[in-house]
């Protein structure tokens, strides 16, 4: 029996692949595990083969996404002045149980509502409420998160509120460029620094700034899971892009400095430091052997 980079051990050549398929090992992952132990073997960094999602887990995790855009589409259609975020937060906890599913942000770690709301000058994790009213003007990120049948999706989209100031707007408009930038700097067996190389570059390009303390994460069968997806990284840096990886990108893109605040006392809300506004677009995606399929958006 020999042992992996990981730590896990690998079936023997007749057994079979720890992928699931039901295929003998050698007929099925043991090539590409010799192509993670070279790779480990030249210094590079790999996620745990456990992370790697097989055919059945994306199955799971598409189940669950259909309901988390779903959600975010029905935001899409209801969201307008006048709307309390607290509405927002009720319409995507009845859109999930009407759809088997739970939403993963009620009480994930004590935080209290179904949904992040996040305006203006809230970085994130703004939490809903019946006292804030949406008015013309503001600019907000609805956050979405979906549990079914186990299986972990979150994605989070823009929404400007009748006529904003043109440089919110254009602030909005990059942040989604900047995680399209992203998505089209993925190459399986490139490296997660690409990827986050790529978003910054189209976000400070355009005059603006990246929060370095929050970052993208993988996702599937946790909520947040290996690797830590930095939008502060430099290209041909950090974990190999495997097939199977599953992580979000979802960078934070202020107006302002990057500097953040985190002091508010509900312990969540976090907000740009000098008040200036910030935005964040959120999807979901596996990497696969010829690019990435996107999951949740
Ligand atoms: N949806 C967030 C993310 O993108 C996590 C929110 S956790 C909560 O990772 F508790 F604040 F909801
Ligand atoms: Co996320």
């Amino acid at each position: 029996m020999s042992v992996g980079y990981d730590g896990i051990e690998n079936p023997g050549r007749n057994d079979p692949c720890w992928c699931g398929s039901g295929k003998k090992y050698k007929k099925c992952h043991q090539a590409f595990d010799e192509k993670l132990e070279a790779l480990w073997a030249d210094g590079e960094e790999l996620i745990d083969r456990d992370l790697l999602k097989t055919p059945e887990d994306i199955r799971g995790i598409v189940a669950s996404a259909e309901v988390n855009v779903g959600a975010l589409d029905y935001v899409d259609e209801h969201i307008k002045a006048g709307v309390s975020t607290e509405e927002i937060d009720q319409w995507v906890y009845n859109y999930c149980v009407e759809h088997d599913a739970i939403p993963a942000d009620l009480n994930f770690e004590g935080y209290p509502k179904s949904v992040c709301t996040s305006i203006n000058e809230v970085v994130c994790h703004g939490i809903p409420s019946p006292d804030e009213i949406l008015k013309e003007g503001d600019i907000i990120n609805v956050d979405m998160s979906t549990i079914k049948n186990g299986y972990f999706s979150d994605s989070s989209r823009m929404y400007c509120i009748g006529e904003v100031d043109p440089e919110w707007k254009r602030l909005v408009e990059v942040t989604k460029q900047a995680v399209e930038a992203g998505l089209e700097a993925i190459r399986p067996w490139g490296h997660l620094g690409d990827v986050g190389a790529a978003v910054n570059k189209v976000a400070t390009d355009a005059g603006f700034s990246v929060v370095a303390e929050y970052g993208g994460h993988g996702i599937g069968n946790e909520f947040h899971e290996d690797p830590f997806v930095s939008f502060v990284a430099e290209a041909g840096t950090g974990p190999i892009l495997v097939p199977g990886m599953c992580f979000t990108i979802e960078p934070m893109v202020n107006m302002g400095d990057a500097a953040i605040d985190m002091s508010d006392p509900n312990k969540w809300t976090v907000r740009t430091k000098d008040r200036k506004p910030t935005a964040q677009w959120e999807v979901q995606l596996v990497v696969t052997e010829d690019g990435y399929q996107l999951l949740s958006w």
